[in-house]
């Protein structure tokens, strides 16, 4: 039986990731931000949930992921882990929450475990990161990495752009692996890395590679659910795919339900509901003559002072 076909719900933890890569199984994550989503991609059988701080664009409507704070984290981690019961849910943390010291880095890992309930937590760098990462792996918290682009740094790095592709470049992102494996991650996303490139470097490292935008030669592949739903009106990275087009699923439905509430064709009876019609009356204080449709049938029948 697969790490993931138990007919226990038993939560993966990263012992079942590891226990995937042994077996040569390719490993789909994708980021989930709140309860029903992840429901559905936990139903799915989807083993390893990102809580992205990729929130800050796709749900919060920030212009990068810089603005999300630990708060923002917390609360969409705790959303997730309440909607799953199998993933492993791991937590992005966000800019600045790491990083600047050993003691705020440790603390801020350690809260989106204890009160995010996240499995893991994922942190973006390589070399320059590694330190941090002994630092919470040490202290029993499972770290992911994350090189290539990191969005964090995007003021610095200048934009989207594929990261690795002169030799020096290359070069530093595979010493970056190397670090982050050392460091003690169990996994680590590589995102905008070009195919090759990547693939050499999954094939140096013994934990596992999650690509985004690094080709088929990783050990899986993470997406943005949006992305993959099909859920923006307008931009799709090119490394995505959509396998379902909701912004136009969604749009549909709620200029159908528009209309029907216009006519007057949204609620029928099948969404309504009927009360006792004496009570009806005991509660408006008035007889079963003064009901409407009485009063209604009435009209036309000629009152005694009329005859
Ligand atoms: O925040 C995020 O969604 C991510 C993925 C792009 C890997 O870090």
């Amino acid at each position: 039986m697969s790490a993931t076909s138990s007919p226990q719900q038993a939560r993966l933890t990263i012992s079942s990731i590891a226990r995937l890569y042994a077996d040569g199984e390719r490993i789909a994550m994708l980021t989930a931000y709140d309860y029903p989503t992840a429901r559905i991609l936990d139903d799915a059988g989807i083993p390893m949930l990102l809580v992205g701080d990729s929130l800050g664009q796709v749900i919060l409507g920030y212009d990068s992921t810089v603005r999300v704070t630990m708060a923002e984290m917390l609360h969409h981690t705790k959303a997730v882990v309440r909607g799953t019961k199998r993933a492993l849910v791991v937590a992005d943390m966000p800019f600045l929450s790491y990083g600047v010291t050993p003691e705020a880095s440790l603390e801020n890992a350690g809260l989106l475990m204890s009160e995010g309930g996240a499995g893991a937590v994922k942190l973006e760098g390589g070399e320059r990161s590694a330190r941090t990462i002994e630092t919470i792996v040490r202290a029993g918290i499972p770290v992911m990495g994350h090189i290539g682009l990191t969005p964090q740094s995007i003021h610095q790095l200048g934009g989207h752009r594929v990261q690795g592709k002169t030799r020096d470049a290359g070069r530093q992102l595979l010493a970056d692996a190397l670090a982050v494996q050392q460091a003690g991650a169990f996994a680590m996303v590589l995102e905008l890395v070009p195919e090759q490139l990547a693939a050499a470097i999954t094939e140096r490292l013994h934990v596992p590679t999650i690509g985004i935008g690094a080709g088929a030669g990783c050990s899986g592949q993470v997406q943005v659910v949006t992305d993959l739903l099909g859920l923006s009106a307008d931009f799709t990275p090119k490394h995505a795919r959509h396998y379902t087009e909701l912004y136009s699923i969604i749009r549909t439905a709620a200029e159908a339900y528009r209309t029907d509430v216009i006519v007057g064709s949204f609620p029928g009876p099948a969404e309504s509901s009927r009360m006792d019609k004496a009570t009806l009356d005991e509660i408006l204080g008035q007889t079963a003559m003064d009901r409407p449709e009485m009063v209604e049938s009435s009209r036309g029948i000629p009152l005694d002072r009329d005859l």
